[in-house]
């Protein structure tokens, strides 16, 4: 099963091929479809991750851990607050000895160069439980969601409406990767980074993925397949909760603009969900919603994730 991805670490989507995404997607639907026939092998039997958090998490935790068990391997949370890296130990000499433990290190931080330095200075696989930048697993689940409703990727229409944020960025990766045409809406201002933009743009040509950013959610919702949002205010950012607010209002998922797109069009949030900001409780619980599915789906792609990083 490991394939090309053996020992390798899960950083930014941008750093795959396109057949390494695929490969990511068809693993996660064998090791799900495994699972619900009730079939678990033990692919990481005696393995052990640690998870480092340098910020809160429901979905990202407890996914991780319990898909290492339900590969029978096991997982160590490490909230930063315990651990000597909160006392100055370095983040370098954290990985170095951490790596002499464990078989995988999957972290969520605020600077993405922590990220980047955990990867440097391990010897074992680093996976990117989500930092400032990036959010990968997120949008690795995400895809996989969508390819499961839609049964394909390529020439699929994903519009993001909010904040351009981790996430997005993240969204960006895949569909440049996967033949997504993707819209970003956002307030001007809030559009992705020049790195993001020269990552996606250097993707997207060998897969036909289209880029497009509006500041208008009506323009945007109109030929979508897929709506995506996230939170107005990132963590870290809660200072500027009540600022973000007023910016991002128009910015809101609710009936009335999802009456402007396509009947067929799905919600997608990674949640959590400020539920009366970014989205409504009519959105959010109605039929055009598949939250609930996505946040399962975390499990099965990052259960994919952690196989083939680390068998
Ligand atoms: N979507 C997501 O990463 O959720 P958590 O913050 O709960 O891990
Ligand atoms: N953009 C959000 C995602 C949470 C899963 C944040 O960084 O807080």
């Amino acid at each position: 099963m490991p394939g090309k991805l053996k020992g390798k670490n899960f950083i930014s989507i941008h750093d795959l091929t396109s057949e390494e995404v695929q490969f990511v997607f068809d693993t996660t639907k064998l090791l799900k479809m495994e699972e619900r026939m009730g079939i678990r092998r033990p692919i990481l039997k005696d393995k052990t991750l640690g998870m480092i958090f340098q910020k809160s998490s429901t979905r990202t935790r407890v996914s991780f851990e319990i898909g290492m068990n339900q590969m029978g391997g096991k997982a160590i949370f490490l909230s930063s607050n315990d651990i000597q890296l909160n006392r100055g130990e370095t983040v370098a000499d954290t990985a170095r000895v951490l790596s002499r433990y464990l078989d995988g290190i999957m972290a969520r931080v605020f600077g993405h160069d922590t990220i980047l330095d955990l990867a440097k200075y391990s010897s074992v696989p680093v996976i990117n439980g989500l930092s400032d930048f990036l959010h990968p697993c997120q949008a690795m689940a995400d895809f996989y969601t969508m390819l499961e409703k839609s049964g394909k990727l390529q020439g699929l229409r994903l519009v993001y409406v909010g904040d351009s944020n981790n996430v997005s960025n993240s969204l960006m990766m895949a569909a440049a990767k996967t033949g997504v045409h993707i819209t970003i809406c956002s307030p001007q201002g809030f559009t992705p980074s020049d790195v993001i933009m020269n990552w996606y743009n250097q993707d997207a040509p060998s897969t036909g993925s289209t880029f497009h950013f509006t500041p208008d959610p009506i323009e945007a919702v109109k030929d979508a397949d897929f709506i995506y949002t996230d939170v107005w205010a990132s963590m870290g950012q809660e200072a500027e909760t009540e600022k973000r607010r007023q910016i991002f209002k128009p910015y809101q998922i609710n009936d009335t603009l999802l009456q402007k797109a396509p009947s067929h069009c799905l919600v997608l949030h990674c949640l959590p969900a400020h539920r009366g900001d970014e989205i409504t409780n009519e959105v959010m619980d109605g039929p055009h919603s598949i939250v609930f599915d996505e946040a399962e789906n975390r499990l099965h792609a990052q259960k994919a994730i952690m196989a083939l990083l680390m068998q």
